[in-house]
């Protein structure tokens, strides 16, 4: 099947030549292409350019069987890539919501048995096939506001049964819905209460108990810890990552969120994909992060909805480093995936470029899910994942609009959704 999109007003992120990641001052560059085209075959880009040097004749020579869409006065972006979410948990949390507008901080809910185990009582009454419609509903909503690609992380089951069941449910989401996915195990998302007192327990059932199970069902791409004050300390951290990378699991984590708890410094140590939310970050973690290969990875929703300090990104990407920008879509401290929301955040609360919060949100975002020769911009070859915007006056508008739904039509895998 064939698909051409002629008359794009700008054709957003092209990209001759694939790169895995953008860092520093490169990060405040995009290509774009004006009064463009872009061509589909199948799933993937075939080819793009501008509309001067469109041949549609040639084109209809190969077949007639072409559907064609006219972008006038729009744009074409690659799809969003959102690389940390939870969004597969069962019902919500709004009554935590009016404890936080009432003054109560994350740890003190947590601590008070709301939080993630809260969620996670809720899962455990929640059978697999609700669960399955419920994140469904969500997976739909994530596309319609752009998303083409998705990580998705277990860790409100925290026993071996439910987290099993979560991580199915994940699955089924792969294999029924047109967004690419990825499935992280998270087992040590916080200690469940009957091993409150022992800690050191839970953390020996999810290495010996849940790690191989999870491996044997082929259930996970990656391995994940909330390694930070009050939850998991650098060597529970340090022996999970290592079990999970003798199963092939690599590490995507949770870390300097609420301390500098060292978090940044174990992922590093095992090669981590990405190191997640990072709102504590001084010259030590910097230095550690550029000598890595490891995507800094900032979730803004989190740090918005729970009144945190911000993670100075700017800081970073000055010295030199990548950021990532990621939606964190949860129902305790994110409760949405809107990643077009996330870009502006970026650009209000951490003083983020609009061409910076893009590549944060698409080829850098793919980087921490080791998909960045598949999506995340647009190259001949990558998988056609593509949105076409309403009509707007500037690349700037889109993050500028922070509540405008900008999204005129969602493209994944080649196929208008
Ligand atoms: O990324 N920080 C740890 N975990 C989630 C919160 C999950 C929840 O509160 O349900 C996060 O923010
Ligand atoms: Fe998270």
């Amino acid at each position: 099947m064939l698909t051409i999109i002629k008359n794009i007003k700008k054709l957003v992120q092209v990209e001759q030549k694939i790169k895995l990641k953008v860092s520093g001052k490169e990060m405040a560059k995009i290509n774009t292409i004006d009064n463009a085209f872009l061509f589909i075959r199948d799933h993937l880009i075939a080819d793009f350019g501008s509309m001067k040097d469109l041949d549609l004749s040639k084109i209809y020579n190969e077949t007639n069987e072409i559907i064609e869409i006219d972008a006038s006065g729009k744009m074409v972006f690659p799809s969003f890539v959102d690389s940390h979410t939870h969004l597969v948990y069962a019902g919500s949390r709004e009554i935590e919501y009016m404890d936080k507008i009432r003054g109560l901080s994350y740890e003190e809910i947590a601590k008070r048995g709301g939080g993630i185990l809260n969620s996670a009582r809720l899962l455990h009454k929640t059978s697999e096939d609700e669960l399955y419609q419920q994140s469904l509903k969500r997976i739909y909503e994530i596309i319609k506001q752009g998303t083409g690609a998705v990580e998705i992380k277990s860790g409100y089951g925290l026993n071996p049964q439910d987290e099993m069941k979560m991580l199915r449910v994940i699955k089924r989401l792969k294999e029924t819905t047109p967004v690419q996915i990825k499935a992280t195990f998270l087992g040590a998302h916080a200690v469940p209460v009957e091993y409150k007192q022992n800690q050191t327990e839970y953390v020996d059932c999810v290495i010996n108990e849940m790690i191989p199970m999870v491996a044997a069902e082929e259930l996970a791409d990656f391995i994940d810890v909330f390694c930070d004050k009050g939850f998991f300390t650098v060597n529970d951290t340090d022996r999970i990552l290592m079990a999970g990378m003798k199963y092939g699991l690599k590490a995507k984590i949770h870390a300097n969120e609420l301390a500098n708890s060292g978090g940044i410094q174990v992922g590093v140590k095992y090669n981590a994909l990405s190191v997640d939310h990072l709102e504590y970050v001084g010259d030590e973690e910097i230095k550690v992060l550029l000598d890595s290969e490891t995507m800094p990875t900032i979730l803004p929703g989190a740090a918005f909805f729970l009144g945190m300090k911000y993670s100075p990104a700017r800081k970073m990407i000055d010295a030199g480093l990548p950021i990532a920008l990621a939606s964190d879509f949860n129902p305790g401290s994110s409760p949405t995936g809107n990643m077009k929301l996330m870009q502006s955040f970026g650009c209000i609360n951490y003083k983020l470029l609009p061409e910076e919060v893009i590549n944060a949100t698409t080829i850098n975002t793919a980087y921490a899910m080791g998909l960045s020769e598949e999506v995340g911009s647009i190259a001949k070859g990558k998988i056609a994942n593509v949105f076409i915007t309403k009509e707007i006056p500037s690349i700037e508008f889109f993050p500028y609009a922070f509540g405008s739904d900008l999204i005129d039509m969602v493209i994944l895998n080649g196929k208008v959704i």
